[in-house]
């Protein structure tokens, strides 16, 4: 669990289960979290040891138990031959073994905390969390990759995504065409598309990227009034009240950014970019949560998170073009 998190938790009053399970059931969905947070918001003792060596249970967040045990007994996928382990061999093995499932190899299995049910919040029409029916609509589905296969690739437990940048490459092709000076004017184009996200990309609102072209001067420099960029997004204001915008790529889309600029007297070259701002709309959130007074015992938790926010930015792709000497 973030500070993100537990810094609008701790505004909540301790017995507030049903506000809490609005967040928690995907965050820190054990029922034994459930009462261990009300437990930790109650008393100021126990309240938020942010640095202990073991966190307390509902700071662990989503944790092992919360997708392999119900009522006890141990669930898991079937072993990667298929085979499932019969009674016997259970019986030689600690906590019984575990009861093998198909359920586990299903992108269902991810929709429980990363899709919004039908009734659920919706702007414009499209809900605001979507992700397993973007994929579903997708190739990828057609072509029977699951969820799984891209964010847990040999079972591995990574769920990499927006945040890493191998993995925006891989669902990225990027194209830099032209850099040629006609009549003064510089012409180019860059080509974004989406190849290999399972689902819009990206498919959250809080994400934003940018791409961009600009002229550089001999020392690296952005020139000045030389820049053009388009926003890959879907844009809300932080209230949630409508959608502003959705520039987001769906599977096998793509965006043209098509440059057409007076040459620059200092230029030297063209820069190519695409730039991730992973936290976008979390950064705008903390900064109005801090600035209208609207958090008390959570501040140092939102400073934490607004810090943690605007340093997770990166460019995932660049390319660089030399402009003839005029
Ligand atoms: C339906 C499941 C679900 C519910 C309900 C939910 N979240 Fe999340 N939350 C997510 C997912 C998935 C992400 C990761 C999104 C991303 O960053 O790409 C996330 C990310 C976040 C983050 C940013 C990541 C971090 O660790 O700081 C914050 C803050 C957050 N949620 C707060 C809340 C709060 C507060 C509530 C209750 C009002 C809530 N969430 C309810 C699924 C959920
Ligand atoms: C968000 C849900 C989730 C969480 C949390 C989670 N797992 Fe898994 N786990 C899965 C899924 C889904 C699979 C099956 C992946 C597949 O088949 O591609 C899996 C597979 C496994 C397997 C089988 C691996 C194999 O090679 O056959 C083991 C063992 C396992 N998990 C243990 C753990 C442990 C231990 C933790 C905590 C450290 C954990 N899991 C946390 C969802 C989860
Ligand atoms: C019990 C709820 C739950 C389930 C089930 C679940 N997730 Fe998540 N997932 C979350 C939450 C909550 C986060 C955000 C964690 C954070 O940043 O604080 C998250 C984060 C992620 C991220 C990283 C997002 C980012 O911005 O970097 C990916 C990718 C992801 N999940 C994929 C999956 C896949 C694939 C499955 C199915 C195998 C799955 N999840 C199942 C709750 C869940
Ligand atoms: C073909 C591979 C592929 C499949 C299938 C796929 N994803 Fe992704 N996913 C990616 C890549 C690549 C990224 C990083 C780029 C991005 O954020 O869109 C990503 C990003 C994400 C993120 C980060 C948040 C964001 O705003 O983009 C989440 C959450 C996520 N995937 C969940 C899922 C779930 C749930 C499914 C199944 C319903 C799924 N993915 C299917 C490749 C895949």
């Amino acid at each position: 669990m973030g500070p993100g998190i537990m810094g609008q938790l701790v505004e909540m009053a301790p017995t507030a289960h049903t506000e809490h399970q609005e967040c928690i059931r995907c965050h820190a969905p054990l029922a034994e979290q459930a009462n261990d947070l009300s437990a930790a918001l109650a008393g100021p003792s126990r309240a938020l040891p942010r640095s202990s060596p073991s966190p307390a249970l509902h700071q662990q967040g989503l944790t092992c138990a919360a997708c392999h045990v119900r009522a006890h007994e141990r669930f898991g996928p079937p072993r990667r031959d298929g085979s499932m382990p019969d009674a016997g061999q259970r019986a030689a093995l600690p906590h019984n073994g575990f009861t093998a499932t198909s359920a586990f190899q299903d992108s269902r299995f991810c929709a429980a905390c990363h899709q919004f049910k039908r009734d659920e919040f919706a702007l414009n029409g499209k809900l605001l969390e979507n992700t397993y029916e973007e994929w579903r609509a997708s190739r990828h589905a057609r072509e029977g990759r699951s969820c799984q296969s891209c964010h847990m690739p040999e079972r591995r437990h990574l769920w990499r995504g927006i945040h890493d940048p191998e993995m925006v490459r891989a669902a990225i092709q990027f194209v830099p065409e032209g850099g040629r000076v006609i009549g003064g004017a510089v012409h180019a184009a860059l080509t974004v598309r989406n190849t290999g996200a399972g689902h819009y990309f990206p498919t959250y609102v809080t994400p934003k990227v940018i791409a961009e072209i600009e002229q550089v001067s001999s020392d690296g420099r952005m020139l000045p009034g030389t820049r053009r960029e388009r926003v890959i997004q879907r844009r809300v204001p932080l209230d949630l009240s409508r959608e502003i915008a959705d520039t987001r790529l769906p599977p096998d889309g793509e965006l043209r950014l098509d440059y057409d600029r007076p040459l620059h007297r200092a230029a030297v070259g063209l820069v190519f970019r695409l730039r991730v701002e992973p936290d976008d709309f979390y950064a705008g959130f903390y900064r109005s949560l801090l600035t209208g007074g609207e958090v008390g015992r959570g501040k140092d938790m939102i400073r934490a998170a607004l810090k943690q926010a605007e340093s997770s930015g990166f460019v995932a792709f660049e390319a660089r073009r030399l402009l003839p000497k005029p």
